[in-house]
């Protein structure tokens, strides 16, 4: 049990790959708030967890909404050691040019401004409990962009960026903030990424991969714990590619 007695939040955990971590956490001896904008969801999920897993509802683009999802984690556990920042949204495929205003800011607000939030709310109970660890889920595409995505390629440049530069700043309070890079994988996201050709388009896309597959909640799963654990002790501010070779193949 890596994370025994640790208490984790975890945003974006109704589904993909917050789940798989909000599961495996939870299997690792972690007590873990699964927050989601789809409360029914993240509840189904908590209630087949041990540890006595919780469900919140928050949005997480909403720091009013991300202080009280804190705050009701800490009244039902007591503190906080781990955050991990996994809810996100993705865009249709288009030029740059032509997506609109609206889509742009919510990508924003949801994938890099809740960063902010967190470093608000959930810090000051990081620092509380002396210390603790950051995981961001950033994407495989801040790091090889595919066209069409530019501005969902951009909030994840800039997850990563802030991981690197909140691991210097919160080093002091004993605070670790890792990122991973999830290449690819086949979850709620897809449909808005594909359409109705999702499973050809994932197919040849898999086979690209060295490793000769998409990624999988677990994958992400057992990175996340890594980084979260005492055994990532002395890293902060690194981004984990976690991709099948891609990168390099
Ligand atoms: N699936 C991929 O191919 C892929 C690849 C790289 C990175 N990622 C990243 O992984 C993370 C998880 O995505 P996923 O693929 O599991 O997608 P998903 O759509 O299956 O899950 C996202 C979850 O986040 C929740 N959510 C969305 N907006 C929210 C908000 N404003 N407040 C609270 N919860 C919100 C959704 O309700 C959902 O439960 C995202 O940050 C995504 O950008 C995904």
């Amino acid at each position: 049990m890596r994370l025994q007695g640790k208490r984790a939040l975890v945003t974006g955990a109704a589904s993909g790959f917050g789940a798989g971590i909000a599961q495996r956490f939870a299997q690792e001896g972690a007590r873990v708030a699964c927050v989601d904008l789809d409360e029914p969801a993240a509840a189904a999920l908590a209630a087949t967890l041990p540890g006595g897993a919780i469900a919140i509802r928050a949005d997480v683009a909403d720091g009013e909404a991300v202080r009280a999802a804190v705050d009701r984690m800490l009244e039902l556990t007591g503190g906080l050691d781990i955050v991990v920042n996994n809810a996100g949204v993705t865009q249709r495929p288009r030029r740059a040019a032509r997506v609109p205003e609206a889509e742009i800011d919510r990508l924003f607000a949801v994938n890099v401004k809740s960063l902010h939030h967190m470093c608000v709310h959930a810090v000051p109970a990081l620092r509380e409990a002396g210390g603790g660890a950051i995981v961001n889920i950033a994407s495989l595409a801040a790091i090889r962009p595919r066209p069409g995505m530019a501005w969902y390629n951009a909030t994840k440049a800039a997850v990563i960026s802030l991981t690197q530069s909140l691991a210097g700043e919160l080093a002091r309070d004993r605070i670790r903030v890792n990122a991973v890079a999830p290449l690819l994988g086949r979850t709620g996201m897809v449909a808005t990424m594909f359409g109705d050709d999702a499973e050809g388009a994932l197919e040849r896309l898999a086979a690209e991969v060295p490793l000769g597959r998409l990624c999988e909640p677990a994958d992400i799963a057992a990175a996340c714990l890594y980084l979260a654990s005492d055994d990532a002790r002395f890293v902060t501010g690194v981004v984990l590619p976690v991709d099948g070779g891609r990168l390099v193949g």
